[in-house]
């Protein structure tokens, strides 16, 4: 595969879930959770680092507050390490919903999962494994993007991914909230009040002013501290350009000629036609 991915189950991982993911998903399984824990569910790309700031802020109840990413899947998974961040723990993954820790879905944690047009996520995909410092995929777009429309991506397929949680949020017994990135580039205040409102946090009309103010794509750009959760060894000094890259909707008309917009579209009626999510693509 050339994006030098490994297999369990029929899903496709990458290589920070090492040769047999089998055993960091067993980890995460195994998770002991505690009370407050949160979880902040997506499939890549799709504006988690935005989202992973804001409730942080709202969590905290503070925009002083310094972002802690625990991206839990190339997490190492022990003890020390989870026994060392502050309660309540803010915890990001790509997985689907039942390879969640058990303890925490037993305990109906609160889980946001954020959702971005497949178009806008696909191009954003394509240009991060190209820079990702093992990854570094060489192929072009129109390669990456037959890659992308047959789920040889990792975390496989953007629709499996999209619908598999859409259907766990209509069985309606755990507490899932979806996000749109789109609409939170629409209108991030009424955003941050449903997510405040789905935490039980209250937070005043002018607070979530302040966090819609200070999580804006030039002021993550622009921070100093370290958000990419990877060993230095896999760290490339430009990272920041590719986590935070453009922060627009609509930026898949750069790649996508008529026909893949055309190829895309009739996937999704096909793939979606059970699925009541609509997305923007502008
Ligand atoms: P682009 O590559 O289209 O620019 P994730 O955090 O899930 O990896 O998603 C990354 C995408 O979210 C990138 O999209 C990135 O630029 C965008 N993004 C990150 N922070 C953002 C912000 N504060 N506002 C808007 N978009 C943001």
């Amino acid at each position: 595969n050339p994006l030098k991915l490994t297999e369990s189950s029929g899903i496709l991982y990458p290589y920070y879930f090492g040769d047999d993911p089998r055993v960091k998903l067993k980890n995460i399984k195994n998770i002991q959770s505690k009370t407050g824990d949160i979880f902040l569910c997506s499939y890549p790309k799709s504006g988690t680092h935005w989202i992973m700031e804001m409730v942080n802020m709202l969590v905290a109840g503070s925009i002083e507050h310094p972002t802690k990413f625990n991206f839990l899947d190339p997490m190492i998974i022990s003890d020390q390490v989870l026994d060392s961040i502050p309660c309540p723990r803010i915890f990001q993954s790509h997985l689907r919903f039942n390879q969640l820790p058990a303890s925490f879905l037993k305990r109906k944690g609160k889980i946001i999962y954020i959702l971005r047009n497949p178009k806008d996520v696909s191009v954003s995909l394509y240009h991060f494994v190209q820079k990702e410092g093992r990854t570094k995929y060489t192929g072009k777009w129109d390669e990456f993007f037959q890659l992308f429309l047959n789920a040889n991506v990792g975390y496989s397929s953007w629709f499996d991914h999209v619908l598999s949680w859409e259907r766990e949020k209509e069985k309606g017994r755990h507490p899932i909230h979806f996000v749109f990135y789109e609409a939170l580039q629409k209108d991030a205040v009424t955003e941050l009040d449903r997510m405040s409102k789905f935490l039980s946090l209250n937070h005043p009309h002018s607070f979530l002013q302040s966090v819609a103010e200070c999580s804006k794509f030039t002021k993550m750009r622009n921070q100093q501290y370290l958000y990419h959760p990877f060993p230095a060894d896999v760290m490339d000094d430009n990272y920041i350009d590719y986590l935070f890259r453009k922060g627009i909707v609509g930026d898949w008309r750069t790649l996508f000629s008529e026909e893949q917009s055309m190829q895309l579209d009739e996937v999704c009626k096909a793939e979606m036609s059970d699925s009541k999510l609509a997305f923007s693509y502008e």
